[in-house]
């Protein structure tokens, strides 16, 4: 596994493997690796000749009040889990390989952006979309596989990609879970131990509005998120930011569960932000 910290020898590392006709499958993440970002490399491994996972903790996708400078970067244990995985390259760059100090250039989205998490971290996608170019321009891969886990950024890839006509396939693949049904994400260590337990009530919220839709046939959106509200509710530790039911695609609000849904939430356990998703589809 080669590591690469520059974009310019990233770029002729791509440029070497295009020329030798493969096909570059690419995972961008910010590491603390696990299970969630390990089955994305393996999709991507069986779907193209080439691996290549970024590790970079995008200041410009975090608030001022956010954790980026604690984020976890443990990054001897991320190298060893990625040469497991069978990486070819590990981009690595540093905040000034990838940010020159008067960059002023930004991509942004207007719709899908709006809403959910877009409402309560302003300037967020402005940040995860100018970086993706970013990473894009640096690999240049035939396809970029992301998580369902963050499901409005997975949106807001697929439109990114065709408003501006990226030469680039954009996978999204499931969610992967803890035993209890936690979704996996690098900000699960903040967890004390009793957040820990708590922090399943994003899953069994969520379980809440599938059973409802699945056992009991019920559609409106309002009676599914004040379902989901109070299982939130019965967990103290529990701080909901927002329930939000809307169009799968477009992400915008709706009434009832005809097309399919996307059943979004994000709750503070203590200090840690949480987010989880599912997909809800009427039995019609
Ligand atoms: P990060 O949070 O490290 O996630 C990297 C990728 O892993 C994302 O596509 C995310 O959706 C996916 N992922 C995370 N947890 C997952 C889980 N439990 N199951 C399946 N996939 C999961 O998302 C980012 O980094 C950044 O915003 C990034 C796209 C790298 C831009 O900076």
């Amino acid at each position: 596994m080669e590591i690469i910290r520059s974009v310019h020898r990233m770029q002729e590392a791509a440029a070497r493997f295009r020329a030798a006709g493969e096909r570059i499958a690419f995972v961008p993440t910010m590491g603390c690796l696990h299970e969630g970002h390990l089955s994305l490399m393996r999709w991507a491994r069986r779907h193209a000749d080439r691996l290549v996972v970024s590790i970079f903790v995008n200041p410009t996708q975090f608030g001022p009040k956010e954790d980026y400078r604690r984020y976890p970067r443990p990054f001897r244990e991320d190298r060893r889990l990625c040469q497991g995985a069978g990486v070819d390259v590990l981009f690595h760059p540093s905040v000034r390989a990838m940010y020159r100090a008067d960059h002023s250039v930004w991509v942004v989205e207007e719709a899908l952006s709006q809403g959910l998490c877009g409402a309560h971290r302003p300037g967020h996608f402005r940040g995860v979309t100018t970086v993706v170019t970013k990473l894009l321009h640096a690999v240049q891969p035939d396809l970029a596989v992301f998580g369902q886990k963050d499901a409005q950024q997975a949106a807001i890839m697929r439109r990114m990609v065709l408003d501006l006509n990226m030469p680039v396939r954009i996978v999204v693949r499931p969610i992967v879970r803890e035993p209890d049904g936690l979704a996996m994400s690098s900000r699960n260590r903040y967890l004390a131990p009793e957040e820990r337990v708590q922090a399943v009530c994003l899953r069994r919220a969520l379980e809440t509005a599938e059973r409802m839709v699945k056992g009991q046939g019920i559609r409106q959106t309002r009676r599914l998120r004040a379902a989901m509200r109070r299982v939130i509710s019965r967990y103290p530790l529990a701080r909901l930011e927002y329930i939000e039911l809307v169009d799968a695609e477009s992400l915008k609000p709706v009434k009832t569960v005809k097309s399919p849904v996307l059943a979004a939430l994000a709750v503070r356990i203590g200090a840690t932000r949480l987010i989880d998703n599912t997909v809800l589809k009427s039995g019609a």
